[in-house]
Formats: structure tokens, C-alpha cells, sequence
């Protein structure tokens, strides 16, 4: 049996990395896409990576949309159109034309699967980050509209990560922040998106990994 194919866009990130890694040690067959491989902040760009990845790999089994930009803290007064078209770019547009392009791929496979890779954010108001919640809100709204435009045929689940991969110097504060008291890795979501690729019945529907933080 051939293995099965998957594209993650972010796949040069921390997160879409450790992810790739774990499909390919599982024995997927990997495009790991990053800005280099084109610009999901627009529509071409999207399209152009998902024709890209099915002729390179040779159809597509899953999708996991890991790209991001723009998480910088601001207060609201200083954010600025850039700040907003840098949140809202690869993870709210790219999220929706990198998944349109691909579903004709996913529909004719075993799978079907794409994952969004979301945020805590998407679920809780964070006054320095208003580009960055309302994108991840946007783009956690997507996974469920998704999921129901694309049934039966496709499944579209998300995964909301806590810190799993902070900046250095923070692990201490950010270890505060959670119910279990320490940060996690982004194996800890590499570990979810193969519990959604085995888990069948499962679709439009978020997974947290976050130590508990959303309950703080
Ligand atoms: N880090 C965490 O602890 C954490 C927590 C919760 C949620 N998340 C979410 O997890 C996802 C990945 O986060 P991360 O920490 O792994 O981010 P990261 O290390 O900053 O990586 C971002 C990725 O997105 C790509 N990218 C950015 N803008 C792009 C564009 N316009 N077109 C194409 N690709 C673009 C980057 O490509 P290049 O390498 O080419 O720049 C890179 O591969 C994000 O959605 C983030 O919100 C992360």
C-alpha cells in the first residue's frame, strides 16, 4: 500500500516542523511549506503551493495549515493596518484558499483530513493581541463552516495549542499560565493531529492542548 501524502503550510515553523517530522517518522510522505514556497496572504500564492504539493507528492491525504504571522504584542491604540493584514494573511485567508484549493485532492482520498492549527487565542480575549485573537477566531470559525461544507467526504478538525513553543526566557512565566505547570512542545500537537488522522468520527471540532491555560 502507498503511503499517504500530506502538505503543512508553516512547515518551516516551530509547530508545522515538529509536525511534519512525526507524519514522516509515521510514514506519511511530506511537502513542509514556508513562506519560500509561496505567499498564503494571497490567493495565488495558496493555489500555486496546493498544485505544487499534489504534483510533487502525488495526491493529498491531509492538510494541516500551520502557517502564521503577525503575534506581536500591541496595545490597541498602536496597531496599525499592517499589524492587521500581517494577523489576518496566512492564518485566516490562507487557511480558506489553501483548504479550497486542496479539497478536490482530499475528496478522493481515504483520509480526507485537514487540521487547523489554531490558538488559545481564538477562544479567549487577549488585549495586546486584537489582530492575532480575531485571526485565530476567524480561522476557528472556519474549521467548523468547513467541516460542514466539506462533508461528508472531507473532515475538518482544529487544534488549539496553549504555549507548546514559547520564546526563551518566558518558560517560567508562561508554565504559570497553565493548570499542569509547565509548558508543553509542539510534539505534544504533533501527538494530536495523528489522534485526529486515526480518530474517524471526529470532525468540526477543536482540540486543546494547553495544559489547562483556557481555564485560567
Ligand atoms: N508557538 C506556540 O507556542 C503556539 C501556541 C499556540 C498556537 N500556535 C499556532 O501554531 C501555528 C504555528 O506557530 P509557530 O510558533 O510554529 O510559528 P513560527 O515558528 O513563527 O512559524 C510560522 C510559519 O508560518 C510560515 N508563514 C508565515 N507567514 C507566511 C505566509 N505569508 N505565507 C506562507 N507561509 C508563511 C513561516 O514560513 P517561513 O519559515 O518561511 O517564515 C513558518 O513556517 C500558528 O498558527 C500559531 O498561532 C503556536
Amino acid at each position: 500500500m502507498s503511503s499517504l501524502a500530506a502538505l503543512v503550510t508553516g512547515g518551516t515553523g516551530r509547530l508545522g516542523g515538529a509536525i511534519a517530522s512525526r507524519l514522516e517518522a509515521e510514514g506519511f510522505r511530506v511537502k513542509a511549506a514556508g513562506r519560500r514556497d509561496g505567499d498564503l496572504a494571497t490567493t495565488g500564492g495558496a493555489r500555486t503551493l496546493v498544485e505544487q504539493a499534489v504534483a510533487g507528492l502525488g495526491g493529498l491525504d491531509l492538510l494541516v495549515n500551520a502557517a502564521s504571522a503577525g503575534f506581536a504584542p500591541k496595545p490597541v491604540e498602536e496597531v496599525e493596518e499592517a499589524d492587521w493584514d500581517a494577523a489576518l494573511g496566512a492564518t485566516a485567508k490562507g487557511s480558506f484558499f489553501v483548504t479550497q484549493a486542496a479539497a478536490p485532492y482530499l475528496r478522493q482520498s481515504e483520509l480526507g483530513l485537514v487540521v487547523m492549527i489554531e490558538d488559545v487565542a481564538a477562544y479567549q480575549p487577549w488585549p495586546s493581541f486584537a489582530p492575532h485573537c480575531a485571526a485565530k477566531a476567524a480561522q476557528a470559525m472556519l474549521t467548523r463552516v468547513l467541516a460542514r461544507a466539506l462533508a461528508p467526504d472531507v473532515r475538518v478538525c482544529g487544534i488549539a495549542p496553549g504555549p507548546v513553543a514559547v520564546e526563551p526566557g518566558q518558560e517560567e512565566r508562561r508554565a504559570a499560565e497553565t493548570l499542569l505547570g509547565r509548558v508543553g512542545s509542539p510534539d505534544d500537537v504533533a501527538d494530536a493531529v495523528l489522534f485526529l488522522v486515526r480518530s474517524r468520527f471526529v470532525t468540526g471540532t477543536t482540540i486543546v492542548v494547553d495544559g489547562g491555560r483556557l481555564l485560567r
